[in-house]
């Protein structure tokens, strides 16, 4: 089937909805997403969005914090574009009804690693719940826009002169293949965590957005900066899909890091101690627990009184509850896990793509904000301004035409396979990221992990070339690709700096000081 609109947005998390609520009175909008709407990672977002409110912070400070967590690697134009429109956009998710926590009638402004100031809005303990729920109840009744779920994209369609123009898609309760055609294509298809076998990510997040540029030509960059939070409920046996986040809004409250005989550690590692930037509170848990065979460290929140623990953070109270830890008394074991990806589609300030017609907001989009370290609550605010961006590139453009050359043909040969047998390959993927590209990597790690990578790939491109499809194959296929991106950039980059630390060079080198791009070769 092939189905028309103005705008075709995939993808239904903060980017999406954001991009779509302003395109709407332009044109039609087709929103995909892979499940039901509100899978996604904006769903479980804890801490909240990074702007300046105070009076006594300034933009000037917060592009500090920005750029000194980013390690000489975020673009200053970008960082100070995306920094002074975010009050402005906070705001705007106020006009549509998102309820943020005050205190005395004022925004309440939490602490976060790597912030000189309290700058966090919040809903409590669960922000990106309210954020998600509120833009899906505004966009609900809005006869321009089409939620479509359950509906994959499998690739990106280009036309004879190179523009994207829509998207194959496989609709998963049906089974059958869908094109969907438009002016314009956001790319809002969230971050790649799920390559790692222990993530904070929903099992959406398997890079399919990352893979599918790249696949069409489009060049991603620095995708060797995976952020890796420090501080995930570490449990024996975990009982969701992925490992629940205790937000650094916690340790933003009072909470400190402690090994599992009672001692603080962190003052060890930076001046900011439990509150250092991510990449250095992760490493240093990484680093007591290998060095002395902790299976976790604790995250000690006695200084805090009940009461605060129960208004800041009920959410988090829930989850450790529900595991039998009560923090008010027992310390809650902590761990990192994979969490966020500072790299994805490279973008210009616009959410253009190199790819024409093709644009890309939020986690899937490399906009050098982040540089080779995210700053802490920065990423909703870089979805929020870059899809907005990209909203308004489309509008001197809207008289567009497109035309899609249908390939009945080609369809007829897809074989539809049903493939829970791929788990061992799923799982392979994830714990092969997990034990050699993780916090600290090493050249050898990082070959092995190439071998073992390059081979699954291999075998599940023969199985896509045969005309086999589900989604799971497809999502192998994305994860395996955003895996080897992962891998060449670390090999490239031989040096340490911010999120990727290779023992085998651990100094920051000038001549790293530049983005890792790679694309792909389409002969
Ligand atoms: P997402 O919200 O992930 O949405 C992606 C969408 O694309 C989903 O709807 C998904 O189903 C869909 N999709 C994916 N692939 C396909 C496909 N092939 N076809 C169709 N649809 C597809 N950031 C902050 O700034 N502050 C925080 O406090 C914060 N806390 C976090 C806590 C947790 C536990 C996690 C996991 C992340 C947190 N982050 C936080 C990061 C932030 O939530 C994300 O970076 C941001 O929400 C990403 O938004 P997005 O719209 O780009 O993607
Ligand atoms: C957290 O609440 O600790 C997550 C914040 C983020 O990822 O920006």
């Amino acid at each position: 089937m092939e189905i028309y609109s103005d705008y075709l947005v995939i993808g239904s998390g903060v980017a999406g909805l954001i991009f779509s609520i302003k395109a709407s009175k332009y044109g039609k909008v087709s929103i995909i997403t892979k499940k039901s709407k509100s899978d996604a990672n904006t769903n479980y977002a804890q801490g909240g969005i990074a702007t300046v409110f105070d009076e006594h912070d300034s933009f000037e400070m917060h592009i500090k914090d920005t750029l000194r967590t980013g390690c000489e690697l975020s673009h200053e134009d970008i960082v100070n574009m995306v920094i002074r429109n975010g009050p402005r956009v906070v705001q705007e998710l106020l006009s549509y009804g998102v309820r943020f926590t005050e205190e005395n009638g004022k925004l309440e402004l939490g602490r976060e690693g790597g912030h000189s100031k309290n700058r966090i809005v919040h809903a409590k303990d669960l922000t990106g719940f309210e954020i998600e729920q509120k833009l899906l109840e505004k966009i609900r009744n809005n006869p321009n826009i089409d939620m479509i779920e359950n509906q994959m994209a499998l690739d990106l369609i280009l036309n004879d002169g190179g523009r994207c123009i829509g998207v194959k898609s496989l609709d998963r309760e049906n089974y059958t293949i869908n094109h969907y055609i438009a002016k314009f294509v956001l790319l809002a298809t969230g971050g790649a965590s799920r390559i790692y076998k222990f993530t904070t990510n929903p099992v959406i997040a398997t890079g399919d957005g990352i893979a599918m540029a790249y696949l069409a030509g489009a060049s991603v960059g620095n995708m060797e900066f995976v952020q890796f939070h420090p501080t995930s409920l570490y449990e024996k046996v975990q009982i969701e899909e992925k490992s629940f986040l205790i937000s650094e809004a916690v340790r933003g409250a009072g909470a400190v890091l402690k090994t599992p005989d009672g001692v603080e550690f962190m003052d060890k590692y930076h001046e900011l101690k439990s509150l250092a930037p991510r990449d250095i509170v992760a490493r240093a848990i990484d680093n007591e627990t290998k060095k002395h065979g902790y299976g976790y460290v604790y995250l000690d929140l006695s200084s805090m009184p009940e009461e605060k623990i129960k208004r800041k953070f009920p959410n988090i109270l829930d989850a450790c509850v529900k595991r039998g830890i009560y923090p008010p008394k027992d310390m809650i074991p902590v761990i990192p896990a994979a969490h966020y990806f500072c790299g994805g589609v490279k973008t210009d300030q616009l959410g253009l793509t190199d790819i024409e017609g093709l644009y890309a907001a939020g986690e899937v989009a490399f906009t050098g904000l982040h540089g080779a370290n995210r700053l802490a609550s920065n990423s909703l605010l870089e979805a929020l301004v870059f899809s907005e961006n990209a909203f308004k590139d489309t509008l001197d453009k809207l008289d567009i035409k497109v035309k899609f050359n249908y390939n009945r043909e080609e369809e007829k040969k897809l074989n539809f396979i049903d493939i829970d047998f791929f788990d061992g390959d799923r799982n392979k993927i994830r714990s092969t990221m997990w034990d050699f590209v993780g916090i600290v990597r090493n050249d050898n790690r990082l070959k092995i992990a190439r071998d073992i990578i390059e081979n699954l790939n291999e075998k599940i491109e023969k199985m896509i070339e045969k005309g086999k499809f589900s989604s799971t194959l497809f999502e192998m296929r994305n994860m395996g690709i955003v895996a080897s991106l992962v891998i060449e950039s670390s090999l490239i980059r031989k040096e340490s700096r911010g999120l990727n630390y290779n023992e085998d060079y651990p100094e920051e080198k000038d001549e790293f000081k530049h983005d890792t791009i790679l694309k792909r070769r389409i002969t």
